[in-house]
């Protein structure tokens, strides 16, 4: 899926360094990314949004690396945050939370006080109820709180069958028909700053067709909500564009955010600032997870290839079926064989790729790619296994970004009953 990825004397290198030499230096399992192919990640979003009043917000539930955030701090972006954690990372990281909007749809009175004392550019309200506890939070604080509602398009997921937060009958968002009275109610309340409107119908989206459709009903609300007397600022469309994991092959960024400009711009709504939340796309295909091939196992129905990465460390597998592609760090003049890789944890869940013709040894290294996204910053500790370090190239050096946990951190807060 990424052009950072290839193999030079038949070792693959990520961004111009051998995966081995990192895997040597750094044990494994290892999850190594290229600031660079962020960055080129980015640029389309950048290149397309120019010369507009815009703003990139990075989904950073995908990858919350201080030093990611860092990366895409300092490009410019601001940051979509779900939690009271990824605001303190936003400010670890040296982050502004003037460019921080919050999301999810459950908020504590906790996390919406520290988001207002650090200033945040906007709450992304997802109910009714919520509207009313931001109001009372910020004005036990003296403050208004600046909201913009998130709304459930409800984009018909029979043409569209990518989308899976935008429709009815799933928690996100206002419905469609409650967001003028929802509006009205906002800019009722005493704690409140109507800001914008947003919405966000899904991930892993490979076609343009409903972000159009989103917008449209965005925009007829934004006109109802508008003529009911209560002026909204800027439009947030949410992230979700999807990546080429195999074969998918979804819009460029820029082509996408051309044609959803086009169609603002035709509806008379070209003033208004325009937000983005990219996560996957923006960090998917920048990272890989290299993993030893610690036994090969033959069977009579399946070989299983046993490595030391596990679904703890890169959930996606066994949590959605998903595919990740493989590939060895260093090519044999073997004929493959067909393998199932699997993790070292007790359960048969845990696997990270199947059917996959390989040509490996015991000892060799793997690379599952396109694991920049929800691959670390969905990993546990079950099993007891401390999580992978983190690697980032940057300008051709190798930089240790997260160190591998070990197990005294692991149960480091937890206490013994008292002794008889
Ligand atoms: N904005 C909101 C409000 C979101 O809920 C999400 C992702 C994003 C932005 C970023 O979406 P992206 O550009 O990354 O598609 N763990 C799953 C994906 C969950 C996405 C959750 N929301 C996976 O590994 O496929």
């Amino acid at each position: 899926g990424s052009p950072f990825v290839a193999y030079r004397d038949a070792a693959l290198h990520l961004d111009g360094v051998p995966l081995d030499a990192l895997a040597d230096r750094f044990g494994t399992p290892l999850y190594v990314y290229s600031q660079a192919a962020m960055l080129a990640a980015l640029a389309p979003y950048q290149r397309a949004l120019a010369g507009r009043k815009h703003l990139v917000c990075y989904a950073m539930k995908a990858n919350s690396n201080l030093a990611v955030l860092q990366t895409f701090a300092q490009a410019g972006c601001g940051f979509d945050i779900v939690s009271g954690g990824e605001l303190e990372r936003v400010l670890a990281a040296g982050g502004d939370a003037g460019k921080v909007v919050f999301s999810g749809v459950g908020k504590t009175r906790g996390e919406m006080r520290r988001a207002l004392a650090a200033g945040v550019r906007c709450f992304n309200v997802e109910s009714e109820a919520e509207l009313e506890v931001l109001s009372e939070v910020a004005v036990s604080l003296g403050r208004r709180a600046p909201v913009s509602l998130r709304v459930n398009p409800d984009v018909d997921a029979k043409t569209h069958p990518y989308i899976s937060t935008g429709l009815k009958g799933n928690k996100f968002g206002i419905a469609h028909d409650r967001a003028v009275a929802a509006y009205r109610r906002a800019a009722a309340l005493p704690g409140l700053e109507v800001v914008g409107i947003d919405c966000h119908i899904g991930s892993q989206i490979t076609q343009t067709s409903p972000y159009l459709d989103a917008l449209e009903r965005v925009l007829d609300l934004v006109e109802e909500v508008e003529a009911a007397g209560v002026p909204i600022h800027h439009l947030d469309l949410g992230g979700g564009l999807g990546i080429r994991y195999t074969d998918e092959e979804p819009p460029g960024a820029d082509a996408m955010i051309a044609q959803l400009l086009a169609r603002i711009e035709a509806r008379g709504h070209g003033h208004r600032e325009v937000i983005f939340e990219p996560g996957r796309s923006l960090v998917g295909n920048a990272g890989v997870l290299v993993t030893e091939v610690l036994y090969l196992k033959p069977g009579a129905q399946r070989n299983f290839c046993i490595v030391d990465a596990a679904m703890n460390d890169l959930m996606r597998p066994a949590m959605y079926e998903a595919y990740m592609a493989t590939a060895a760090c260093r090519l044999r003049d073997e004929a493959p064989v067909r393998y199932d890789v699997v993790g070292p944890v007790c359960e048969s869940g845990d696997w990270l790729a199947r059917d996959r013709d390989l040509a490996v040894r015991q000892g060799d290294r793997l690379a599952i790619l396109s694991a920049g996204a929800y691959g670390m910053s969905m990993a546990s500790n079950y099993n007891t296994r401390g999580r992978p370090a983190e690697v980032m190239i940057a300008d051709g050096q190798a930089h240790l970004i997260r160190e591998r946990e070990t197990p005294a951190e692991l149960f480091r807060g937890e206490r013994l009953l008292p002794t008889p």
